[in-house]
């Protein structure tokens, strides 16, 4: 059986109460291909809101969840405080925290360790800067990436991998269709050497980085990018396009 296709949306720091209900109401009334699994992202404020209001059928994502079970750690949330508000998903590991909030291959693998452990699924972003992509390291840095989480986490039948070169977020910039299943390829090929044949069929992996409605038909048709990780459209109304990406 092949993998399901996957499209996430990532809200990022967007949005307000009226402008949230006004993606899930579109959600709501859309014609989304039922073969597409649909996860979205929303601020950690409006999960509860987005819950309430979605269609069964799509789930929601935290866009971050921390490592330890509950106690003081002022600004945090945790996987049972996500599962509590019925919320089966988080992203890790999102360039802009390793980044910006400076969150180390350690620190994300010891997240998604905990999140796994709970019973969450994880969207688990890696990729290169245009630094290193110019350096010829792409492939190192992403392995090591995702080398950190295998050193941790043995099941990766809740992972999926969002592949997010850092030069195409948010810069319209997006891969071309070889630079991504080039990158994809070896993605699979890396779990099957390091962590299982079973993992290399199964896991899917998705391409993130300035999708839109008129690039993700090409991409999708690629054999090793299944879904995608989405930021700016899953705000707009053809975030339905990319669902459909694969119809
Ligand atoms: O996580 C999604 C992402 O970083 C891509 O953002 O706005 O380029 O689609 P965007």
């Amino acid at each position: 059986m092949g993998r399901q296709f996957f499209v996430g949306g990532n809200f990022k720091m967007n949005g307000t109460i009226k402008s949230i209900k006004d993606i899930v109401e579109n959600l709501n009334k859309a014609d989304l291909d039922p073969n597409t699994e649909v996860v979205i992202a929303p601020p950690a404020l409006y999960l509860l809101l987005v819950r309430e209001h979605l269609p069964k059928g799509i789930e929601v994502a935290a866009q971050n969840v921390f490592d330890r079970p509950n106690g003081a750690f002022t600004g945090e949330i945790s996987v049972e405080q996500l599962k509590d508000s019925g919320i089966t998903w988080t992203i890790l590991g999102h360039s802009e925290r390793r980044v910006i909030l400076q969150e180390d291959d350690q620190f994300v693998a010891s997240k998604t360790k905990a999140a796994i452990d709970g019973g969450l699924g994880v969207i688990l972003c890696c990729g290169e800067s245009l630094e290193q992509r110019e350096a010829g390291k792409t492939i190192e840095v992403v392995t090591r990436q995702l080398k950190a989480v295998a050193d941790k986490v043995k099941d990766w039948s809740k992972i999926v991998i969002a592949y997010e070169p850092i030069w195409a977020i948010g810069t319209g910039k997006v891969a071309t269709t070889e630079q991504a299943q080039e990158v994809h390829a070896a993605i699979r090929a890396w779990l099957k050497a390091e962590v299982s044949s079973e993992a290399a069929e199964k896991t899917r992996i998705l391409y993130g980085g300035s999708v839109t409605e008129k690039n993700c038909g090409d991409l999708a048709k690629q054999p090793d990018i299944d879904g995608f990780l989405v930021g700016g459209a899953s705000l707009k109304p053809a975030f339905v396009d990319i669902i459909n990406a694969r119809r």
